[in-house]
Parts: C-alpha cells; sequence; structure tokens
C-alpha cells in the first residue's frame, strides 16, 4: 500500500513489511521493538506503527508521551516504551495508557519508585545503562551500587535492562564487542540480586543487522525498518528497501550548450550539451539547500546532478537527454529498479541519515486549482 504524506513523499507500507520481515527472520528468537519515535523518523507514526503491529513486532519505542497516547488512541495494545525526556510530564499518563518509562539516571529511578508508591501501581520501567557510548545512562561503573539500592526498593517495576551501542557497522565491531560484555555483566549481576526482568535489549539496527552476538530478548531498531541501512558497510549484509520516496517533477526544461549557464551563469555550467530542467521542489520540503551541486537524483531512473542553486519551491538538474515535462524526479527512495540511499547523501553535507528524513514537513498536498 502506498500513501502520500505529502505532495512530495510518498511512504510505500509493504516495504516496510518486507523490511520488518527480513529482520524480523534475521534476529529470531529476539522480538522486534520498532522505533517509531520522531513520527516514525517522519514515515508516519500511525499508518507504520499499524504496520508493524499487523505484522507482529513485539512494542514500540516513542519519543514523548504523546506519540504513545497517540499509538494507544489508534488501538495499539503492544508495549510502548517512551525512549526519551518524559521529566516534568505527567505522570498520571504512564498508567493511564499503559506506557513504559525510561529510567536513564538514578534521580528517575527515586522518582519513579516515590510516583509508583504513591500512586499505588508501577511504572513499568526499563532502567537504561551507559556501557560505553557515553550520552545517557547510569553508567555502567556505577550499576553494583544503582542495582543494589533497586533490589532493596518495595515499588519499582523493572520491566527491562537496556543499554545503546556505539555501534553503526561491522568497523565498530572491537567496541560493539566491549559494550556487549559490560552489558552482560551488568545483566548477571541484576539477576543475582534477584533483579529478573521480563525483557533486555541492546541493539540498534546496524547491531541486529550485523552484529549476531548481541544480547537480549528484544532489538530496538529503526531506520533498518524504513528500509535504510545506517551505514554502507550495512547496507551489503541485509537487502532493505526504502519505504520513503522524496520525490518532485519537472516543470521546465531548457536546452543547454557547453558553457551555459543555468538556472543564471552564477551557479552552473554545463559541461556539455545537454538540458537543464526545473524541478517543484525547493528547501520549503526540509530538503538541504546545501546538498546541491554535490547530490544527483533520479530521473527515469538514471542520476542526474543536481546543479546551480535551490530555492524555497524549486530545484533545477542537468541530463544529457531531454527530460519530458512532468516527470517523476526522486531526491531519495526508488524509481524505475534504482535506489537512492541516505547513507550516499547524508555524508555530502557531513550530516547522518536519520536527519535527512527527519528535518522533512509534511504538508498536506497542495492543490494548484480550486475545486
Ligand atoms: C536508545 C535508542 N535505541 C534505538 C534506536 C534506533 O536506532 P536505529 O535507528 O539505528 O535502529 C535509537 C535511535 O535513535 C535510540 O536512541
Amino acid at each position: 500500500m502506498i500513501l502520500d504524506l505529502s505532495e512530495h513523499i510518498r511512504i510505500d507500507l509493504d516495504a516496510l513489511k518486507s523490511n520488518f520481515r527480513a529482520l524480523q527472520s534475521r534476529v529470531a528468537p529476539k522480538g522486534v521493538l520498532a522505533v517509531v519515535k520522531w513520527n516514525a523518523y517522519g514515515h508516519g507514526l500511525i499508518e507504520c506503527s499499524k504496520t508493524l503491529d499487523r505484522e507482529g513486532c513485539a512494542g514500540f519505542g516513542v519519543s514523548s508521551p504523546d506519540e504513545g497516547i497517540q499509538l494507544r488512541k489508534s488501538g495499539i495494545s503492544k508495549p510502548i516504551l517512551v525512549m526519551t525526556d518524559w521529566v516534568g510530564k505527567p505522570i498520571k499518563h504512564f498508567l493511564e495508557y499503559d506506557l513504559a518509562c525510561a529510567a536513564t539516571s538514578w534521580y528517575k529511578v527515586e522518582y519513579l519508585e516515590s510516583v509508583s508508591r504513591q500512586l499505588g501501581k508501577p511504572i513499568a520501567t526499563h532502567l537504561k545503562f551507559d556501557t560505553g557510548l557515553g550520552r545517557v545512562g547510569i553508567h555502567h561503573t556505577r550499576a553494583e551500587e544503582t542495582l543494589k539500592n533497586i533490589a532493596r526498593m518495595k515499588h519499582l517495576q523493572i520491566e527491562a535492562i537496556y543499554s545503546h551501542l556505539a555501534y553503526s557497522g561491522p568497523k565498530d565491531r572491537d567496541k560493539g564487542l566491549m559494550q556487549i560484555e559490560i552489558f552482560t555483566r551488568i545483566i548477571e549481576l541484576a539477576n543475582s540480586l534477584g533483579i529478573q526482568p521480563k525483557y533486555t535489549h541492546l541493539a540498534n539496527s546496524a547491531a541486529a543487522v550485523a552484529l549476531p552476538e548481541v544480547p537480549g530478548n528484544l532489538v530496538r531498531t529503526g531506520i533498518a525498518l524504513y528500509g535504510q541501512p545506517p551505514s554502507r558497510d550495512v547496507a551489503s549484509l541485509l537487502p532493505l528497501e526504502p519505504v520513503m520516496t522524496l520525490h518532485g517533477k519537472v516543470i521546465s526544461v531548457r536546452p543547454l550548450k557547453k558553457g551555459q549557464g543555468y538556472p543564471t551563469p552564477h551557479f552552473f555550467r554545463a559541461p556539455y550539451d545537454g538540458f537543464g530542467a526545473e524541478i517543484n521542489l525547493g528547501f520549503s520540503t526540509g530538503y538541504p539547500r546545501s546538498i546541491v551541486n554535490q547530490a544527483s537524483v533520479l530521473l527515469n531512473g538514471k542520476s542526474c546532478p543536481l546543479v546551480g542553486v535551490m530555492s524555497k519551491n524549486s530545484s533545477y538538474l542537468f541530463s544529457r537527454t531531454r527530460p519530458d515535462l512532468d516527470s517523476e524526479v526522486v531526491f531519495w527512495g526508488k524509481q524505475n529498479g534504482r535506489t537512492l540511499y541516505l547513507y550516499e547523501l547524508a555524508p555530502l553535507i557531513g550530516a547522518l541519515p536519520y536527519e535527512l528524513t527527519t528535518w522533512l514537513t509534511q504538508r498536506k498536498p497542495s492543490r494548484t486549482f480550486s475545486e
């Protein structure tokens, strides 16, 4: 099923299904906790989550209680973990909508213990340790003291223990193995203190695909589900199909002689006789203007350079052959059997593949004429 999120964003839910199936069979018997935070990385929270739910994912990771509530209201009953900060949010929503909290610091652990006592019902808690990434979580050197204190608590419900890897592909193998060792020790320690979480999870997409040793009974995968390998070296290990295609269309064509400037002489000169084409997609979509003159787009399944300049609502390509008016131009995603992946584009401007889809604005399809 194809979904038009906006005039320029096409979502292929069948591709989402096939990526899920590929990933699930790669990690089985582990379950897939589908990371649908940030509006499913810009792919549409509800439709993507419902599709993954039907396919049999184990649960969902969201970025806010609000996203979790939206999922519950759409009828999803599987576990939902609010992965990012929730401090200051009405905590009763976690109970009301059966959302799990990420406890990433001792402050939050104590807070959840006290709130669970006051409310007379425990809030499901995923306890996060920093095993080497250095970003969020209780530092692993404090694991023993933390777990001993938790073992004495009466109200907290540790549903999971987890950590996040500094791992984006096989080149990070040694770092990954080191974190695995630390994580395994933490789980053993917890078990020895009588803390037996229902879930343990460590793997992101890259590790789920490329690091079979990764422990845990869940993997937390985002970008691979959306059909985007997190890096080039992961791409060859598991075929993934982009779920999102960002596209525009040719709205004017100009024949160019070798050396002729396009769209004005200031920005680009034709390296040989060819054609310049204006496309109805500009930076108001969230596509990064700074990538022009570095990136290519797909036209009739062939790669053409994006040239000159980008304005709010248009951009320009150069082609050896004459483009037809109204032809589709793909900025990333699929066209005629060719694929343009985010890991090919993002490094051109020092970005991560994750950033590009989440930058997009999602204006509804515009209508040129009033009806
Ligand atoms: C804690 C955590 N786990 C898992 C993920 C999913 O990572 P990926 O999209 O690489 O699978 C993220 C993504 O930001 C994350 O922050």
